[in-house]
């Protein structure tokens, strides 16, 4: 697998940072980070969040252009990488309707980012099938930046959650963080319990039985010594919570339909569930929602999902910053 490949242009454009962190490289999972590197990139996200505060757009990336190439629906992170582009002067080629692109023409996934990165200088790819973006990566010599593959990862939105959990309690370390719903197909918790294990965390995860969290995910996070607990009661765990992340039962990845109606509505959180978690604490979720958190609960101070948005936007302003060698 071709992780951090270093995709160093040899025409080097005027004002690149040859040795910028990132730069060239693809961001295909977590497990490329350590803490030095988020402890770079969230700084580079702070930044990001004044300077928007401030100034709302500034020319840090004019001339650059990205591709967005997504095979699968999305909302916030298509739209988050293209308002984090244009507000650091770049611009998108946003291509959200494969089958009004030559992929409807059985055009294959190597040939479509090769044909992409004729025209732009980094490429964000969201891909049904596992392993894709690492595919795209091997052919492409522009950064790939994964935006979800499959049921495998999800690295952007894991460190936009881990940003956001920075941001609203000031710590990871010590940390309860219970992850709750679709833990077998929701490539977000694979992504961000690999990456909370290099904290000192304690992770617990709450499914219906045939959604748990896969033993490879598994095995990888007790490898680095953090605790993980498996329950299908979340009253078992909440009190305990500091950070309740909440998915959606992934209705497209099943193969049975009636598997799916089994777990459907497994678990929704209302304000009478949040009456026994702590005062201080954070409900999260990466959205959509379909049902798992009433809305009577937004306006809990303790709902961050929809700031949780808002983050990903610094963190992926970041991200290309980085990728493209101007943070
Ligand atoms: N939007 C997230 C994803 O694409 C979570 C979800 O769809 O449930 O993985
Ligand atoms: N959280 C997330 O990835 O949302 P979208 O599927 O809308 O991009």
């Amino acid at each position: 697998m071709p992780h951090t490949l270093d995709k160093i242009s040899p025409y080097l454009p005027f004002g690149d940072r040859r040795d910028a962190p990132f730069y060239g490289h693809d961001i295909l999972s977590v497990n490329q980070f350590n803490r030095d590197d988020l402890r770079y990139l969230f700084g580079v996200a702070h930044e990001m969040r004044e300077m928007v505060a401030r100034v709302g757009c500034f020319d840090l990336l004019k001339g650059k252009v990205l591709a967005n190439l997504f095979y699968e629906p999305s909302t916030r992170t298509a739209s988050s990488f293209m308002a984090a582009m244009q507000r650091l002067g770049g611009s998108v080629i946003p291509i959200s309707e494969v089958r009004y692109s030559s992929v409807a023409k059985g055009e294959s996934l190597p040939d479509t980012v090769r044909t992409l990165e004729c025209y732009a200088d980094v490429i964000v790819l969201r891909h049904p099938e596992n392993g894709a973006a690492a595919l795209a990566a091997s052919y492409a010599q522009k950064p790939i930046i994964n935006a979800g593959d499959g049921t495998g990862e999800h690295p952007t939105q894991a460190l936009l959650d881990l940003f956001t959990i920075h941001e609203e309690l000031a710590r990871v370390e010590g940390l309860t963080v219970t992850m709750l719903g679709d833990l077998k197909y929701g490539r977000t918790v694979h992504s961000l319990a690999r990456l909370l294990s290099l904290y000192n965390v304690k992770l617990n995860y709450v499914s219906p039985g045939i959604l748990r969290m896969p033993q490879e995910v598994k095995d990888e996070v007790s490898a680095r010594g953090v605790a993980q607990y498996e329950t299908s009661d979340l009253s078992e765990v909440l009190e305990q919570t500091d950070v309740l992340y909440v998915t959606r039962v992934q209705k497209e990845r099943f193969e049975d339909p009636a598997a799916y109606e089994s777990v459907r509505g497994a678990y929704v959180i209302t304000p009478d569930t949040m009456r026994a978690a702590k005062a201080k604490m954070i409900l999260m979720h990466p959205l959509p929602r379909v049902g798992e958190i009433s809305m009577d609960l937004d306006s809990d101070p303790r709902a961050a999902y929809f700031r949780q948005m808002e983050y990903g936007m610094y963190v992926r302003m970041a991200l290309l910053a980085a990728t493209l060698g101007k943070a």
